[in-house]
C-alpha cells in the first residue's frame, strides 16, 4: 500500500516560533515559522527539534507534525508535556529562534480508497495532519480518537474540520464518547466496513490491538511508531525495530510508519 516514499534530505532549519501554548490539558501547540521545511515535509514525517534551556541535554526532541502550511510557510507541532525536553519546550517564548532538523523519516505515503484512522493521546498529531491532507485530496476517512479523559482529548474537533465522515470518540473514564480504549471505538468502526486502511498512531498497545483487527478484517494497516531516539539519523541503534523474519530496521530513517504486518508485536 504505497508505504515507502521518497526520503526528503533531513536539513537544519532555523524556526522562529510564532505560536507556543496549551492546547488541551498537558498538551501544547507549537507553530513555527519555517518557510523551507513548510515546503519539505510531508505528514507522518517528523523533526528534531534542539529546545533551549540546558545545555547539558544534546538530543534533540523527535516530534511530528500536526499541521504543515507551506502557503503560510507555518509548520505546526502538537505535543504532550512528559519530561524535561517537552517541559522546557513549553516554555519557550514567541520570537525564539529554535534549531530543527527535518524533514526526517518516511510518511504515511499516498492512501487510495477509504481510511480509517484511528489515535490514542497525542499519537493524534501525525494522524491529524495526515486528515487534513485527506480532506484536501478528497479521500474519504472516519476517525477513531481515544484519550485519558475529556480534558486531554485533543484532535477531534481538527479530525471533524478536515472532513472525517464520522470521528468516533472514546476516553478511558468515560467523560466523553465511549467509555473504553479508542480500539473499541475502532472495532465498532472496522466493524461497519467499506476501509481500504487503516492508519494508526497512539501508546504501543493500542496500535497493536488495531493491527490485530485490521488483519483480521483483511484491512491493510500503516502504524507510526514511537522509540526512543538518540542520532536520528540511523547511526546508533537506539531505536531499532524487529520486523517479522528476524529484519531490524530503524524507526529514524525506515519508519517512523511501518507496515504493520511487518512489525513483531
Ligand atoms: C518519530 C516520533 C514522533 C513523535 N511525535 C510526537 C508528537 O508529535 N508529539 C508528542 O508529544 N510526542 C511525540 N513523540 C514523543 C516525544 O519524542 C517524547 O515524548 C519526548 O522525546 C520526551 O522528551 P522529554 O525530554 O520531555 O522526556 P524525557 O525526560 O526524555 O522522558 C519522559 C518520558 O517519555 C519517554 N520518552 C522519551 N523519549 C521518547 C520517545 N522518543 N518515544 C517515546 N517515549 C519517549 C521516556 O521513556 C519517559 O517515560 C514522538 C516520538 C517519535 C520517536
Ligand atoms: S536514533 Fe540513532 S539510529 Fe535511529
Amino acid at each position: 500500500m504505497g508505504l515507502v516514499v521518497a526520503r526528503q534530505t533531513a536539513g537544519l532549519h532555523e524556526c522562529e516560533v510564532v505560536g507556543n501554548g496549551p492546547d488541551a490539558k498537558g498538551i501544547f501547540l507549537l507553530r513555527m515559522r519555517a518557510e523551507g521545511l513548510s515546503r519539505a515535509l510531508a505528514p507522518g514525517q517528523f523533526v528534531n527539534v534542539a529546545v533551549p534551556g540546558d545545555a547539558t541535554q544534546i538530543l534533540r526532541v523527535p516530534l511530528s507534525c500536526s499541521g504543515i502550511l507551506p502557503d503560510e510557510g507555518l509548520v505546526e507541532i502538537s505535543y504532550a508535556v512528559v519530561g524535561d525536553g517537552t517541559r522546557r519546550l513549553s516554555e519557550v517564548p514567541v520570537g525564539t529562534s529554535l534549531g530543527v532538523v527535518g524533514p526526517c523519516g518516511h510518511g504515511w505515503g499516498p492512501i487510495e480508497g477509504k481510511a480509517l484512522l484511528v489515535a490514542g493521546g497525542i499519537g493524534a498529531a501525525p494522524i491529524v495532519c495526515e486528515a487534513r491532507r485527506l480532506g484536501v485530496e478528497g479521500v474519504p476517512f472516519d476517525a477513531a480518537l481515544g484519550a485519558q479523559s475529556a480534558a486531554r482529548l485533543w484532535g477531534e474537533a481538527a479530525l471533524a474540520r478536515a472532513g472525517a465522515g464520522e470521528v468516533l470518540v472514546a476516553t478511558d473514564d468515560g467523560s466523553a464518547g465511549i467509555a473504553g480504549f479508542a480500539t473499541l471505538a475502532a472495532e465498532r468502526l472496522l466493524a461497519k466496513g467499506g476501509y481500504s486502511c487503516v492508519l494508526c498512531c497512539g501508546p504501543q498497545p493500542l496500535m497493536a490491538a488495531v493491527a490485530g483487527l485490521a488483519g483480521k478484517a483483511g484491512v491493510p494497516c500503516l502504524v507510526s511508531l514511537e522509540r526512543m531516539m538518540s542520532c536520528g539519523f540511523g547511526a546508533c541503534c537506539t531505536c531499532n525495530v524487529s520486523l517479522v523474519g528476524g529484519r531490524q530496521a530503524s524507526c529514524c530513517m525506515d519508519g517512523p510508519v511501518f507496515d504493520a504486518s511487518e512489525v513483531v508485536w
